[in-house]
């Protein structure tokens, strides 16, 4: 079959060029509103919504600490969860749950973490967001074989960031975090203490995951041969595999109960390939519920107003949403306006008529961001995302190779990075985050704010950012966080020097 992608070409920047480009998709399905991949439908019997509690997944504690450096150890290994009602869930976890232990840094502070591996297949960890040497990066082919350990050392030298951790294993990522392997780890600041933004158990991570399930209550995945777990996703997926069922931090439609007070919720969107448009219903009389402080690379200059925000897999967004806004009894329901059937729904908020002495606010100015200088840039990559000629995705029309590298940027260099697509693609970076210039030729979106290290590129789209690797020479990747695409080689190594 001939897919008319691989023939376009380069997509450049102009008007016309993304016009085109978008019509040449129109018969392929993928132009649905702000979707892609294809639903695989669950066989298990689902919960009604809200039925749940919202589970807060629990804080590692240092196995030792001494004046540089914080000390953990997670074993990975299989755990059987209780995820639907009645039903057991055999997943891979970190540590036993699904997502796994949040790991709660200071910046400056190292994090050392031990990883021992008692799964069935080879592993391999990755910081997403970490500022971390390509040794303890989570190269793909840098396996934790079965019964072995590796020590994954994070100097974090970073600011206060909401950062996850998760599987990155070579063309297997994306059936290895749908079974599990994903977890939280934050990074916190004195410049962040000083705001006084919620905190406590007001402060609250919720990691969004899609999921299926088989009739028995196991993970459902289309892989080509379930019983080689070698073997990547079936072709037809190949868009990328959508749940039909929506998790918050693993539970199913949960419901949390809330104060009338302001909260800190840091969203994190580790679907496979689901994106998602959150907003809350009820809105306040007044509009503007979500008031975004922070995106991937923490803090934003100042607070954005926002009634809904896209977010793509990926992407992290830091919201404060103010609770006193809704009356008591108030049922908010957080929706995303992207979904279909019971994708509609994401989870619950239950406002209590209980009152807490607020100390927490939102100042007018949370951090600075230093622009990077474009009248600095020493180069301009362009990177184009795009469907292989034969097979797979590709990056530049090559399918991910390990050890072939597109780019050599110079550390302290100011670079700027074009992405083009054909269909949606969210880019992420490693090692550091960069800032978005342009999209499609015009200035940045509005959800494009602050540092990113991942951008939801749309489809017959060009996004610019401006990046500058900094402190370590090595092999890093630049990939698409469709995780689908990402297995089917939407890849790249980039080696800084
Ligand atoms: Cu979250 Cu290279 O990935
Ligand atoms: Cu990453
Ligand atoms: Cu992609």
């Amino acid at each position: 079959m001939t897919r008319g992608v691989s023939r376009r070409g380069f997509l450049g920047l102009t008007g016309a060029a993304v016009a085109l480009g978008a019509a040449g998709f129109a018969g392929r399905d993928l132009l649905r509103p702000g979707q892609p991949g294809l639903v695989l439908p669950s066989q298990a019997p689902l919960p009604g919504r809200f039925e749940i509690q919202l589970p807060v997944p629990p804080v590692l504690r240092p196995t030792s600490s001494d004046g540089t450096t914080d000390y953990y150890d997670v074993v990975q290994q299989v755990a059987d969860l209780e995820i639907l009602p009645g039903l057991r869930t055999e997943a891979w976890t970190y540590g036993g749950s699904f997502p796994g232990p949040t790991i709660v840094s200071r910046s400056g502070r190292r994090a050392a973490v031990r990883h021992r591996n008692e799964l069935p297949r080879p592993t391999v960890v990755h910081l997403h967001g970490g500022h971390t040497p390509a040794e303890s990066d989570g190269y793909p082919m840098d396996l934790v074989m079965p019964a072995d350990r590796r020590d994954y050392t994070y100097p974090m030298e970073q600011r206060a960031a909401t950062l996850w951790y998760h599987d990155h294993q070579h063309g297997f990522t994306g059936p290895a975090v749908w079974r599990g392997l994903a977890g939280f780890h934050l990074v916190h600041d004195d410049a962040e203490d000083a705001l006084h933004l919620p905190a406590g158990d007001r402060d609250i991570p919720l990691m969004i995951t899609d999921r299926s399930f088989a009739a028995d209550g196991g993970f459902h995945y289309p892989l080509v041969d379930p019983s080689m777990a070698e073997h990547g996703v079936q072709d037809r997926y190949m868009d990328g595999v959508l749940g039909d069922v929506v998790l918050v931090n693993g539970a199913p439609w949960p419901a949390l109960d809330v104060a009338r007070a302001r909260y800190r919720l840091r969203f994190l969107n580790a679907s496979n390939a689901r994106r998602y448009r959150l907003e809350l219903d009820p809105q306040p009389s007044d509009g503007g519920a979500l008031v975004q402080v922070g995106s991937d690379g923490g803090l934003l200059a100042r607070p954005i107003t926002h009634d809904a925000i896209d977010v793509a897999p990926g992407e992290r967004f830091d919201v404060v949403v103010d609770f006193a806004r809704f009356a008591p009894g108030t049922r908010v329901r957080l929706l995303n306006r992207l979904g279909e059937g019971r994708t509609t729904e994401v989870m619950c908020f239950d406002v209590s008529s209980a009152r807490v002495d607020e100390d927490a606010q939102v100042p007018e100015r949370l951090s600075s961001v230093e622009p990077l200088d474009l009248s600095r840039a020493t180069t301009t990559r362009t990177f184009r995302f795009q469907l292989g000629e034969h097979h797979g995705w590709t990056i530049n029309g090559e399918p991910y190779r390990p050890g072939r590298s597109l780019a050599r940027p110079r550390l302290g260099d100011i670079e700027v990075w074009r992405f083009i697509t054909d269909v949606h693609h969210p880019v992420h970076v490693h090692l550091d985050p960069f800032q978005v210039v342009s999209r499609n030729n015009r200035g940045p979106g509005p959800y494009d704010a602050g540092w990113k290290d991942t951008v939801d590129v749309r489809p017959a789209g060009g996004v610019e950012v401006a990046v500058r690797f900094t402190d370590y020479a090595g092999a890093f990747m630049l990939h698409c966080h469709n995780l689908e695409h990402e297995d089917m080689a939407m890849m790249a190594d980039f080696v800084t020097e």
